[in-house]
C-alpha cells in the first residue's frame, strides 16, 4: 500500500508545543527506562493489555497510524502481534524517532510532525493508534477531527491516556505519588525538572476519560468505550468513524 505524505501539513510552530517538544528531545535518551522506574513497570503491562483488546476487537485492519510514537514501545507491540501492510509512527521529536527506529523493523515508516495537522491523506489507516500522549494536544477537538479524517469508513481509534483513579482510597495513595514522588524523582533522574513537573502537573489536570469519550463523540467518532486499568491510574479509549 502507498502512502503519500502533503508536506504542507508540517508545522511545528507554536511556541507551547516548542517547550513540550523541548522537553522530550531532553530526556529522550533516559525515557524508556525512567518510565520503568517510576510506574514500577506498569507502563509495559498497560501497553500490552491495550494492544490485546484492541486488537481483540478485529483481526482485520491492515494500516495502523501511531501518534506520539515516542521511542516506539506501543507501536513495537502492534507488530509483534501481527502482520500489517502499512505501519506509520508520528512524532514532532527527533530524538524520540531516532530511538524508534531502533527498535522498530525497517518496515515501518516514522514521520517527524506535529499530530495537530497529520501529513496523511483522508482515510489513509485502518487503526489509529496513541500512547501516553493525549495531555500534550493543544487543540483536542482538532486533533480528534484530523484522526476522525485520516481514519478510514468504520476505521478505528484507541488512546491509551495515564489518568486519576476513581475511588477515594486510590485517590488518597496516588495523590502524593503524582504530586511529589514523580516530578521529584522523574527530575532527578532525567535531570529535566521540567519535564517531569509538566507529567505530573498535566495528568493532575487533565479532562477524566468521560470527558474525553464526550469529545471523541462530539468529534463525530463513535460508540466510545473505556477501559480503566489499575484502579484508574491508566485508561484505554476505544471509539470508531
Ligand atoms: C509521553 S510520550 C509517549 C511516547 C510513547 N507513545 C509511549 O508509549 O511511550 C509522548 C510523545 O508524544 C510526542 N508529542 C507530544 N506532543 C506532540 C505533538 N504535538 N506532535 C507530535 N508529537 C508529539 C512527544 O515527542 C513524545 O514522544
Amino acid at each position: 500500500m502507498e502512502l503519500s505524505i502533503n508536506s504542507s501539513r508540517q508545522n511545528l510552530a507554536s511556541p507551547e508545543k516548542e517547550t513540550i517538544r523541548g522537553f522530550f528531545e531532553g530526556i529522550a535518551s533516559r525515557y524508556d527506562w525512567i518510565n520503568n522506574f517510576l510506574s514500577f513497570r506498569l507502563d509495559e503491562l498497560w501497553r500490552r493489555e491495550a494492544v490485546r483488546l484492541i486488537l481483540g476487537e478485529t483481526g482485520k485492519d491492515e494500516s495502523i497510524l501511531d501518534l506520539g510514537v515516542g521511542t516506539g514501545k506501543f507501536l513495537k507491540e502492534f507488530v509483534q502481534t501481527r502482520s500489517w501492510q502499512m505501519v506509520v509512527g508520528a512524532d514532532f521529536a527527533g530524538e524520540m524517532l531516532g530511538r524508534a527506529r531502533r527498535q522498530l523493523p525497517p518496515s515501518c515508516m516514522l514521520v517527524q510532525a506535529d499530530i495537530h495537522d497529520l501529513p496523511f491523506e483522508d482515510g489513509a489507516f485502518d487503526l489509529v493508534v496513541s500512547s501516553f500522549t493525549l495531555r500534550s494536544v493543544k487543540d483536542i477537538p482538532h486533533f480528534f477531527g484530523e484522526v476522525r479524517r485520516v481514519l478510514r469508513p468504520r476505521g478505528r481509534v484507541a488512546f491509551l491516556c495515564l489518568t486519576r483513579p476513581t475511588r477515594l482510597i486510590a485517590r488518597m495513595v496516588y495523590a502524593p505519588y503524582l504530586k511529589f514522588y514523580l516530578p521529584l524523582a522523574g527530575g532527578l533522574l532525567s535531570r529535566e525538572p521540567e519535564a517531569y513537573r509538566f507529567l505530573s502537573e498535566s495528568i493532575q489536570t487533565f479532562i477524566e476519560p468521560r470527558e474525553i469519550a464526550d469529545e471523541l463523540q462530539r468529534s463525530g467518532l463513535k460508540s466510545p468505550s473505556i477501559f480503566p486499568f489499575t484502579f484508574g491510574i491508566s485508561t484505554l479509549i476505544l471509539a470508531h468513524k
